[in-house]
This record gives C-alpha cells, structure tokens and sequence, in this order.
C-alpha cells in the first residue's frame, strides 16, 4: 500500500537517519552529492520533509542562505517508491514558502533534473553566474570537469503579506 503525504514540515533531529539513507540511496547513484551524519545532523535545520501520516520520512531538501539576496535549493529527493506524485512538488513548495518569509530574491541549484525544475518555475543558467557556490563546493569536487549538473535559478514573487500590506497602504492612502 502506498504512503499517503499528510505533511509538509519542518525537519526535526529525529529525521536525520532517514534524510540520510534518503541522500546516499541517490550518491550512491552520483545523482545527488554525498552528505555526511555529521553534516546532516549540522544543517538539519535547513530541511523541510514530507512525512507519512505514520510518519515516515519519504521526501526532504534542504535550503541553503549565501547572502541577503540568495540561496540554494540542495538534496532534493524523494523515496523511489513515491515519486510521481506530488511530493518533490510539494517539498519544493514548503521551500520556496521559507525562502519567501525571509526575502530572498533568487533561488538556484545545481541539478541532473532541471525538467523537474523547469516545472517548478526555474530556468537554466550557466553555473558561473554563481561563483559563491562553484568556490564554495563545485571546486572541491572530484567531478568537476566531468560535471553533468545543470545550473537553474528563479527569482521569487514577492511575499503575499508584503503584496497585501501595499494594498492596504493603497486602499488607505
Ligand atoms: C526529482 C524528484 C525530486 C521529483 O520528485 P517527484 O515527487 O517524483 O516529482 P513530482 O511528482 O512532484 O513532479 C512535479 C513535476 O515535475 C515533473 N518531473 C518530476 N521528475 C521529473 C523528471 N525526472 N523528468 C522530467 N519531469 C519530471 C513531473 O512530471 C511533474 O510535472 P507536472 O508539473 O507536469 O505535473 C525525484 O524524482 C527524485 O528524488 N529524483 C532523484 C533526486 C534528484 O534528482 N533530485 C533533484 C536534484 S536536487
């Protein structure tokens, strides 16, 4: 029987295990970059999951801050036997909701799935356009000159709230 998603949350502690088994399914694949215990157990509080009503852990990733302006969507996933149905989606939506509240502007990843991106409403650039990132990661890794990541990035929409204070400044002026 299949898991049925009953929230987008949040990543507690106790997710961690999960979150790793999750990522190192998809490194063992070179899918997805290779993330430690102790990395996962450092930035646990950069991921959102979507958990089972059993709550299970079957989907995360992970929100990372470079500056005022900038940040970046890393370890997306979701277990194998619930894809196609909505939870990246979700997941990613649970992100972009946190990126919104603290008023980032432009959100990137590297990615081997930019279709799933393109449906997410970003579009593809060259990595270079973020060299915090390539300093930061890309020149560490052994595959960078063999690298098949592609770059993809999108600007956020103002926050509603923000969008509906100027409203009401405008009904009042
Ligand atoms: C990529 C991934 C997160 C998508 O999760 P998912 O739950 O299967 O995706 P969803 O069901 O939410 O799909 C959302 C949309 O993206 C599309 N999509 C998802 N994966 C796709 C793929 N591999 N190729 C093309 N389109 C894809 C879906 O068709 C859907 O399109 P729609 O808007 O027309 O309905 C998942 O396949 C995964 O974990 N892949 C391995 C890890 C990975 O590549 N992560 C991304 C890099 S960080």
């Amino acid at each position: 029987m299949m898991d049925s998603v009953t929230t987008i949350r949040k990543a507690e502690l106790c997710d961690v295990p999960a979150i790793f088994d999750m990522i190192n399914h998809y490194a063992l694949e070179r899918v997805l970059l290779p993330r430690s215990l102790t990395d996962l157990y450092e930035s646990v509080r950069e991921f959102t999951v979507a958990g089972t009503d059993q709550r299970a852990v079957i989907g995360c990733g992970a929100l990372k801050f470079y500056n005022q302006d900038l940040a970046e969507i890393r370890s997306l996933c979701v277990n194998p036997q619930s894809q196609g149905r909505g939870v990246g989606r979700r997941v990613m939506e649970g992100l972009l909701a946190e990126a919104e509240r603290h008023k980032v502007k432009t959100l990137f990843a590297l990615t081997q799935t930019p279709e799933f991106f393109s449906r997410c409403g970003f579009h593809e650039a060259k990595r270079e356009r973020f060299p915090m990132k390539v300093w930061r990661d890309c020149l560490r890794c052994d595959r960078y000159f063999r690298c098949s990541e592609v770059a993809v990035w999108r600007e956020l929409t103002r926050p509603a709230v923000e969008e509906a204070q100027q409203e009401a400044a405008a009904v009042t002026a």
